[in-house]
């Protein structure tokens, strides 16, 4: 699907024409930019088949070639618009426009704006949230099915006045930019574990950086062992496709401020000699989401002119049970020389993390964050209705919370309490990698990664395990499989910082 920006909706040619609807402000039932429809609409508000609710939509088909099809888009009170509803709207749209088989269709962006909505919500805001949820509704992970079903819904045009046209423009492109880069991480993170292994996930992150003009270097097995990053070695060890470290950089001329972004990328997690059980385990192909987020929300930021300096470190293993594997009682010596002890080769994403973590804190920088599919506690706790969010340092957490409420992509505080670092001391080693009962899971990993995390730096730690893979439930994310949750606010952080 293309969206385009043309002016003059009263000359549209397209067959089928979007108007925007805001429903009952205490005076009318409803209220439209286009009066003409005022009689229909009242008639549909009265047989109650469409009152312009926060997400309705309402498809009329016409009855000759003469007059257009008319898609009624429900916008909710002024008040209640957001950038979200907006987003879940331009999805919903879409969808209503494939199913109707529509190839093409004109949207008037004036009906979308109304006074009394929050000001944020100008043109080019509105555009490119209809926009955004509208492409990121059209993602397919059809490579392995033989029979494609390409989306029927090609092109979109946003009408606005000859005025707002650039700004328009501006917004569809922001909008493609930000949804190709949501389809990265959702790709990446969508192949079969067996297929996308730790080379052939630094190999397409090579591809990627020579596509957007980042650079790109990958520590190969060998280069682990010299750099003494003995956890993710070990970690990597039960499989025959050995780790490595992908380092992806975004470095513009005069950036003054500096980034890591570190992602957890186990190509697939088996549990290891602590195996899991079968039932779903095939999810476990998307425990690199994390370092697909990354990688995504790099190229997002790139691509989106970001001035700062971007570090992106994604530790890559395969977890798997072998005779050569570690087991539950290993000891490991990590890359800043602290040893943990290996109670459980499931949880094996702090382990490779705690590596990258201090790989990327070599040079001085002004925020890092670590983004993974860590605990399944995390969902215990959210669903796949948040992700954890947890950090040292109040204001940069601050900050991050300010960027998730602009692309509201939701995150909820967790706290690390002393008592947590206190449980995973271990008897043998300076650390274990679980803690000593089941409580709070998520955070005792998040206490384990605090340990890794050089002093003054400023941490944030994102438990992206319940929100990774789709429930279906967004009208934006697919129905099954990778949603990239993360990525744009990884993008907008990285940015604004
Ligand atoms: N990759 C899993 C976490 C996970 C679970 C992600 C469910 C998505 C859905 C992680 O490596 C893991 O297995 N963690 C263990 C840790 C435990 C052994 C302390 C867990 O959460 O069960
Ligand atoms: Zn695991
Ligand atoms: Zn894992």
């Amino acid at each position: 699907m293309k969206i385009h920006a043309k002016a003059n909706f009263n000359n549209a040619t397209e067959n089928t024409h979007i108007i925007g609807v805001f429903s009952a402000d205490g005076k009318t039932k409803f209220s439209t930019t286009h009066d003409e429809f005022d009689d229909f609409l009242s008639t549909l508000h009265e047989q109650g088949v469409f009152q312009a609710k926060k997400a309705q939509v309402y498809f009329v088909r016409a009855l000759d070639d003469a007059s257009p099809n008319l898609l009624f888009a429900g916008l909710g009170k002024a008040t209640e618009c957001t950038g979200e509803s907006l987003r879940s709207l331009g999805a919903l749209l879409a969808k209503k426009l494939e199913s109707e088989k529509i190839s093409a269709a004109a949207l008037d962006l004036s009906s979308f704006l109304i006074k009394g909505m929050d000001k944020k919500l100008n043109t080019e805001a509105v555009a490119q949230c209809l926009a955004e949820g509208a492409l990121l509704s059209a993602y397919k992970f059809d490579h392995y099915q033989s029979e494609k079903k390409p989306f029927k819904l090609e092109n979109v045009f946003f009408y606005s006045d000859k005025k707002g046209q650039n700004a328009t423009k501006n917004a569809i492109a922001q909008a493609e930019i930000c949804a190709d880069s949501v389809f990265i991480a959702r790709d990446l993170s969508n192949e079969p574990g067996s297929h996308l292994t730790p080379m052939e996930l630094a190999k397409r992150t090579q591809q990627f950086a020579k596509k957007y003009h980042l650079s790109c270097k990958i520590l190969d097995k060998k280069t682990l062992e010299k750099e003494k990053m003995g956890a993710l070695l070990g970690v990597g060890q039960g499989s025959t496709n050995p780790p490595c470290l992908i380092v992806l950089e975004h470095k513009p001329k005069g950036a003054k401020k500096k980034i890591a972004l570190v992602g957890k990328a186990v190509t697939f997690d088996s549990g290891g000699i602590s195996i899991k059980p079968g039932q779903g385990m095939e999810d476990m192909k998307h425990d690199m989401s994390g370092g697909a987020d990354v990688i995504a929300a790099t190229i997002l930021a790139a691509r989106s002119k970001c001035k700062n300096h971007i570090l992106c470190v994604v530790p890559a293993a395969e977890n798997m049970p072998d005779g050569n594997a570690i087991v539950p009682s290993t000891v490991l010596k990590t890359r800043n020389g602290k040893t943990i002890e290996v109670q459980n080769t499931d949880a094996e994403g702090r382990l490779i993390l705690s590596d990258a973590l201090d790989y990327a804190q070599d040079t001085k920088l002004d925020a890092i964050v670590d983004v993974a599919t860590l605990t399944g506690a995390v969902v215990l706790a959210l669903s796949s209705v948040a992700a954890g969010l947890m950090g040292n340092d109040p204001a940069t957490l601050e900050k991050f919370k300010k960027c998730a409420e602009e692309t509201e992509e939701r995150f909820v505080e967790l706290p690390i309490f002393q008592e947590y670092i206190d449980d995973i001391k271990s008897k043998v080693a300076d650390i274990k990698n679980i803690g000593g009962d089941r409580g709070a899971g998520s955070q005792k990993a998040g206490a384990f990664l605090k340990e890794f995390i050089k002093d003054g730096n400023k941490w944030i730690h994102l438990d992206i395990a319940g929100t990774a893979w789709s429930n279906g439930k967004s009208p934006y994310n697919p129905a099954y499989g990778a949603t990239g949750h993360s990525v744009r606010t990884l993008a907008k952080f990285a940015m604004t910082l």
